[in-house]
């Protein structure tokens, strides 16, 4: 359905409904307002500020060139800080920048403690940072730790012979096959087998990814210091935190490979390092998609945050249908399993899966829903650049199909729309010239709009980021509804999954007697002992209740 006509049929049955409040107050008649601005920079000073953060997932390669060589960088993503500030980011998060061979987009890093050329120096590295730092944002990077290229020193080495220093720093084997290890499973997870030969050595190496990315040996303890100490280097330089890429991963036994102990030992000597630097943090990509829990801990031992993919990654499916009992499991397991002080980091796209454009398939409202239920659930968000645009997928490929959501951000509707004044690395996404952020910053109606709006809305407010969540019983699975509360204030937020308007009963006996509309549309009635939450097809509310 075009924009113009899902306008209409909310004009239609909602009529009087959408003028701004649910009954006719605003928000500030109806309840006691905070400085938010100053209340939002209290959040961010204290420790637990990334429960309070808003992250922002950045591909340096497809940001912002300032060069014209066609290749995003360092210096450019520093000139779009004010960008993120103003949109309101407190912190991101960088894809690998470091030198690679890029068979993996840099996942296939060949010097952990460098900067890729393409992207600058280590002194443009400091210079964002510093950059960052004087406007409250922090920066996280990416930590690869599972394998690196097999252009890196370490792995030259190694495979020079069977004796040398590093021999074991790799995990080789005879055959193209190991009782003990490849966790049941002799397959890569790109392409076939996960063991390569090796014509020097005479040997197999194991690659749980693309055969230029061998796998480290973590029985080997010098590996385990080496990697550690990577980690110093860059908490040194003053990064606060970093996301691990499939850390689950780096043992693995003849039956298991995500998480088996050695593996969590290893992440609570990491969770030590980074404690010795205070304020820093770290976000698990969990191999596991659908239960993140063993990344935890015991709430304070291992990750402070780990992705939640349950939600991120399959949210395309239950909006494909009618249904959100898929959703409603996905938070229910989060809040019963989760160890007391972990936090969820909750993203509806990244790098690997096709643009949230393209997983709502092109239906708006889906990808607003979508990032209606990601706002508001406990937890601490993470964005992809350019899914605050809706932005489209690309359809050029450089490394492999993950490259159409992968495209260069669009600034405006110049040929180089505002990213390159040269011939972009990997040609824009479809409809550039309509979704850039110069077009959807005047337009009202915009993805750009709702996000700024629903990023507001966040701002400064503790009870999204720590307050206590309780899914609300509906009747229906073809509606969403939450409850977020603290001692100041309380909200809830649904989601009609279906075409058609729902009304629905809420029962909670102490929701309250007022309410007003913050975001979408809809309305809420309350009365004693529950209240009629009304949605139009295809629509979400959120609604201050306290
Ligand atoms: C997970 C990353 O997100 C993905 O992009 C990469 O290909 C693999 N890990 C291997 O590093
Ligand atoms: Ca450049």
């Amino acid at each position: 359905m075009s924009r113009a006509s899902l306008g209409l049929l909310s004009l239609l049955v909602f009529l009087g409904g959408c003028g701004g409040d649910d009954d006719g107050g605003s928000e500030s008649a109806k309840f006691p307002e905070k400085d938010w601005a100053s209340e939002a920079a209290k959040l961010q000073e204290g420790p637990d500020w990334y429960r309070h953060a808003l992250f922002y997932e950045v591909f340096v390669r497809s940001y912002q060139d300032s060069n014209g060589d066609g290749i995003g960088d360092l210096a450019g993503l520093t000139s779009k800080l004010d960008y993120l500030k103003e949109l309101g980011i407190d912190a991101i998060w960088l894809m690998p920048i470091f030198p690679t061979p890029f068979k993996d987009s840099g996942y296939d890093i060949s010097d952990y403690r460098g900067v890729n050329p393409d992207y600058g120096t280590l002194a443009d590295f400091d210079a964002l940072v510093a950059a960052a730092h004087e406007r409250k944002i922090r920066v996280i990077m990416d930590l690869v730790l599972n394998h690196t290229s097999n252009q890196h020193a370490w792995f030259t080495e190694s495979r020079s012979s069977k004796t040398n220093p590093k021999a074991d720093w790799y995990v080789w084997s005879d055959t193209p096959s190991a009782p003990d290890n490849g966790c049941g499973t002799d397959s890569a997870v790109f392409g076939d087998s996960a063991w390569q030969l090796d014509p020097t050595r005479n040997q197999y190496y194991f690659h749980r990814f693309y055969p230029e990315q061998p796998d480290l040996n973590y029985e080997n303890p010098e590996v385990v210091s080496a990697t550690l100490d990577v980690a110093r280097f860059w908490l040194d330089k003053g990064v606060d935190g970093f996301r691990c890429d499939v850390i689950g991963l780096l043992y693995e036994s003849a039956t298991e490979c995500d998480l088996i102990p050695k593996t969590q030992a290893y992440i609570r000597e990491l969770r030590k390092v980074v404690d010795e630097y205070p304020g820093r943090v770290l976000v698990a990509e969990p191999s596991n998609l659908t239960d993140a829990t063993g990344y935890l801990g015991n709430g304070s031992d291992m990750f402070h945050m780990a992705f939640h993919f349950g939600y991120g990654y399959f949210w395309g499916f239950s909006f494909g249908g009618h249904d959100a009992s898929a959703i409603t499991d996905t938070f229910q397991k989060s809040l019963s399993q989760f160890p007391p002080g972990a936090q969820d980091a909750l993203v509806i796209g990244s790098h690997d899966v096709p643009r949230a454009y393209s997983a709502a398939q092109g239906d708006d409202t889906r990808h607003r829903r979508a990032a209606a239920i990601q706002l508001s659930m406990k937890g601490t968000p993470f964005l992809y650049y350019g899914e605050e645009l809706a932005l489209r997928p690309g359809s050029e490929k450089v490394v492999d199909l993950r490259d159409y959501a992968r495209t260069p951000m669009l600034w405006n509707a110049d040929p180089g729309h505002g990213f390159t004044t040269g011939k972009p690395w990997l040609a824009f996404g479809q409809e550039a010239d309509t979704f850039n952020v110069t077009a959807e910053d005047a337009d009202p109606a915009s993805m750009l709009s709702f996000y700024r709006d629903a990023l507001a809305l966040r701002r400064g407010r503790a009870v999204w980021g720590t307050g206590e969540m309780e899914l609300l019983e509906t009747g229906t699975k073809r509606v969403f509804a939450v409850y977020r509360s603290d001692d100041f204030m309380a909200y809830v937020s649904a989601v009609n999954m279906s075409e058609e308007a729902e009304s629905v009963e809420l029962t909670r006996p102490d929701l309250g007697s007022r309410a007003a509309r913050v975001l979408g549309e809809g309305k809420l009635a309350l009365r004693s002992g529950g209240g009629t939450l009304s949605l139009p097809g295809q629509g979400f509310g959120i609604f201050r209740v306290k």
